[in-house]
């Protein structure tokens, strides 16, 4: 098949409930460019990426394909003119096999389908990308970045000549992130167009030909990649100039908060999580769990803050025993709690901006008075939170599944760490944060940390663990393989931990 050779939007818009999400954006991709999409979290990068998908409508713009306009009024045109999107959550049938997964969404599949058919395109296009995948699998049993691939070998089995991706690097580890790049510099070299949504500039900078900018639904700017570095892209989608080099001061540690001894978890498949874990964490302190995703890191934020049952061991906060204790009674001892599924487990998806503020916390005497709130209080908090963390939303009176999901994240993370806690467990807490309020978020636990907090910090990013952290664990299979202060040299082969192959 021929590729296109240019796409174009239009001076497209596109209002929800009459507040713009997309205002007079016009831009164009050739083939075998990879264009990035940068923007702050709401600022309707999706939104527009979905009206190229056909999953929306706009209300004024038109979409060019070689200079002739076209209508996508659905994903499946969208596939028949070329177009493939890879979801930030992926869109899979989670009991179904690979094999399964890629001949349903196949153009071409026949009534009867010949697996063995499809099976040799898959395996022709895998070869040719490079890609390495078990057919038979079913997709739960797959990781993030596993999952990722057959939605990309979907998209290309349909004919994709450009591939939507959206955050895709947000939920891989360091290596699956290389193996996505490597994989996107050989479609580009084949001639597909691709556009690339990020909040990393890092990986924008190295893979993108060309970046566009957009800032509260309108064009900011946009660059040549080769032009430009990633101080003015940041300024650019900001406003202002960012910080990306934290310095730590040092402090002298305090008394110790959380103790934790032989621990030892179950995880949900009736496997042991966590085997024999012990460790402190002290007043001052920010000591990081770094790791790949799954091998434990959320059944020990779960079982310190009471959410999990504890087999054996002991859990102590400020010496007081609170091995399976609820987590309402941690919650009061002073543990707060940001969890790393923050959609799905820290709102209430129908009620208002104002009472998700405050979830939790409704029984605090400042927002509260018998059985009554004080919603003057209430707002004026959410308020307060809401410009501290710059949440962009149309008004406290929203109904929270109404804003993006970057908007969501930083309220919660805003009513977590508003009440000074003792400790604080963060699970993930800048993941899918953009630049601005990635450095609002590193900021304020380094603030927690000076003021006298102990902060639980896990963390696939590397960078993060190293600019932040007093001490590192490393985690691998429920086990600590070391725990090191930041400055240890052997740190170096943190890699070869994180693979389990090294032990200290
Ligand atoms: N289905 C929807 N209904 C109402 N508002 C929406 C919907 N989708 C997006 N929005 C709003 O549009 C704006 C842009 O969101 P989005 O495109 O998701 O931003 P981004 O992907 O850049 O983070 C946000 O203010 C969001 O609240
Ligand atoms: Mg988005």
């Amino acid at each position: 098949m021929e590729r296109n050779q240019r796409l174009e939007m239009k001076g497209i818009s596109k209002s929800f409930h009459g507040i713009p999400a997309n205002q007079d954006i016009s831009f164009c991709i050739e083939s075998g460019e990879i264009l990035g999409l940068l923007g702050e979290n709401g600022a309707g990068k999706t939104t527009l990426m979905n009206i190229l998908y056909g999953l929306y409508q706009p209300d004024a713009g038109e979409i060019r394909i070689n200079g002739t306009p076209v209508r996508i009024h659905n994903p499946v045109e969208s596939i028949f003119h070329g177009i493939g999107m890879v979801h930030q959550h992926f869109m899979l049938i989670q009991n179904h096999s690979v094999l399964e997964n890629i001949a349903l969404s196949y153009k071409d599949t026949p009534f009867f389908f010949p697996k063995l058919k499809i099976r040799e395109k898959i395996e022709t296009f895998s070869k040719s990308f490079d890609f390495n995948m078990d057919l038979t699998k079913k997709i739960w049993q797959l990781s993030a970045g596993e999952q990722q691939r057959v939605e990309i070998i979907k998209a290309l089995l349909n004919g994709a000549d450009l591939l939507i991706l959206d955050e895709p690097t947000s939920v891989l580890t360091p290596q699956e992130i290389k193996e996505l790049i490597s994989i996107l510099k050989g479609m580009k070299a084949k001639g597909h167009m691709i556009i690339f949504i990020s909040h990393k500039l890092d990986e924008i900078m190295d893979i993108c030909d060309r970046v566009l900018v957009l800032q509260k639904g309108r064009i900011a700017g946009s660059a040549l990649t080769r032009d430009t570095d990633k101080t003015s892209l940041a300024r650019m989608m900001v406003g202002r100039d960012v910080v990306f080099n934290i310095k730590r001061e040092k402090i002298e540690r305090g008394r110790q908060i959380l103790s934790v001894e032989h621990l030892d978890v179950m995880g949900d498949k009736g496997i042991p999580a966590l085997k024999d874990i012990s460790f402190d964490v002290f007043e001052n302190e920010i000591f990081g769990v770094a790791g790949v995703s799954g091998n434990g890191q959320r059944e020990l934020a779960e079982a310190v803050t009471g959410i999990r049952a504890v087999k054996s061991g002991k859990i102590r906060i400020n010496d007081q025993d609170i091995t399976n204790t609820s987590p309402r009674h941690i919650y009061d001892l002073g543990v707060s709690h940001v969890p790393e599924e923050r959609i799905r487990f820290g709102i209430a998806p129908g009620l208002f901006l104002y009472d998700n503020a405050i979830l939790k916390q409704h029984h605090l005497k400042k927002f509260s008075q018998r059985y009554f709130l004080k919603y003057k209080e209430v707002k004026h908090h959410t308020k307060t939170l809401m410009n501290d963390f710059n949440v962009s939303a149309h008004s406290i009176n929203s109904q929270i599944r109404n804003l993006s999901g970057g908007n969501i994240q930083k309220l919660i993370l805003g009513r977590e760490i508003s009440e000074k806690p003792q400790l604080l467990v963060a699970s993930h807490p800048t993941y899918g944060l953009d630049v601005g309020a990635t450095e609002f978020m590193r900021n304020h636990l380094l603030m927690l940390r000076k003021t006298g907090s102990a902060v639980l910090l896990f963390s696939e990013d590397l960078e993060e663990i190293f600019e932040l952290c007093d001490r590192i664990a490393v985690i691998f299979d429920g086990e600590f393989m070391a725990i090191l202060d930041s400055d240890d040299q052997r740190l170096c082969d943190i890699g070869l931990m994180m693979a389990g192959s090294e032990r200290i």
